[in-house]
């Protein structure tokens, strides 16, 4: 069955502890940690102090997505504070586009910095982290494939990473069938996590494709009834 990974960056932080505890009992799966440096991404979200409470209120697994041009000089903030998952962009020596006023968005011109993404997988492992990859909406889907042999987590973005609440971007299903066929005829065994304007009109064909997790940040924080939407997200 799919799982749900609900975004704190849509929490209430003055009762942060308090809603990781509801998203656990209401069946969430694992939660979704979104930390941005105002770099990478037009933003800025928290670092591992905030992290850390959530980790603390609730014994979900936790994914650190880094949306941060500088991964290698953060992982250790949060392989200590024991997150089970790290997760970095593939286009970490991309380059920039501004799609409008203090918006922007990084991809891939040529090629990407293989040796650099093998050296931070490494280092994402060697701390006892499972290590995952991003890859952003204008990015080539088969930038990613020479990497899938390595990787625990493929999290492909359905929305250019910012912000919660973003409209979902549908182009996700077709870069879904892409990977989700080389998995299998590679017989490789990485998991699929989609990201990005998440709900209830997409996750069924999201589930169809082959996601394995679904983040959700603003449709879960803003539902009313939190066990009301992780069961119908997951029917
Ligand atoms: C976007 C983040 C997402 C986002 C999810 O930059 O990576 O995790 O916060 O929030 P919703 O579900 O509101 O799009
Ligand atoms: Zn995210």
């Amino acid at each position: 069955m799919i799982k749900v990974a609900p975004s704190i960056l849509a929490a209430d932080f003055a009762r942060l502890g308090e809603q990781v505890k509801a998203a656990e009992k209401a069946g969430a799966d694992m939660i979704h940690l979104d930390i941005m440096d105002g770099h990478f991404v037009p933003n800025i979200s928290f670092g591992a102090a905030i992290a850390k409470t959530s980790i603390e209120n609730c014994s979900l697994k936790h994914d650190a997505h880094l949306m941060v041009t500088d991964p290698e000089s953060c992982i250790e903030d949060f392989t200590g504070i024991g997150v089970d998952y790290i997760t970095f962009h593939i286009e970490i020596s991309g380059k920039r586009v501004d799609l409008g006023p203090n918006r922007w968005v990084y991809t891939i011109d040529d090629k990407p910095d293989s040796q650099r993404i093998k050296s931070t997988i490494n280092l994402i492992k060697s701390a006892g982290c499972k290590a995952g990859i991003s890859l952003n909406p204008p990015t080539d889907i088969r930038h990613i494939l020479p990497f899938l042999s390595d990787i625990d987590l493929l999290l492909l973005m359905s929305v250019n990473p910012g912000f919660a609440g973003q409209d979902f971007m549908p182009d996700v299903y077709d870069r879904l069938d892409t990977v989700s066929t080389y998995r299998r005829d590679n017989r490789l065994n990485f998991e699929i996590m989609v990201d990005g304007g998440v709900d209830l009109s997409n996750a069924s064909k999201l589930a169809s494709k082959g996601a394995d997790i679904l983040v959700s940040g603003s449709s879960f924080f803003q539902s009313s009834d939190f066990e009301g939407f992780i069961r119908k997200l997951k029917s």
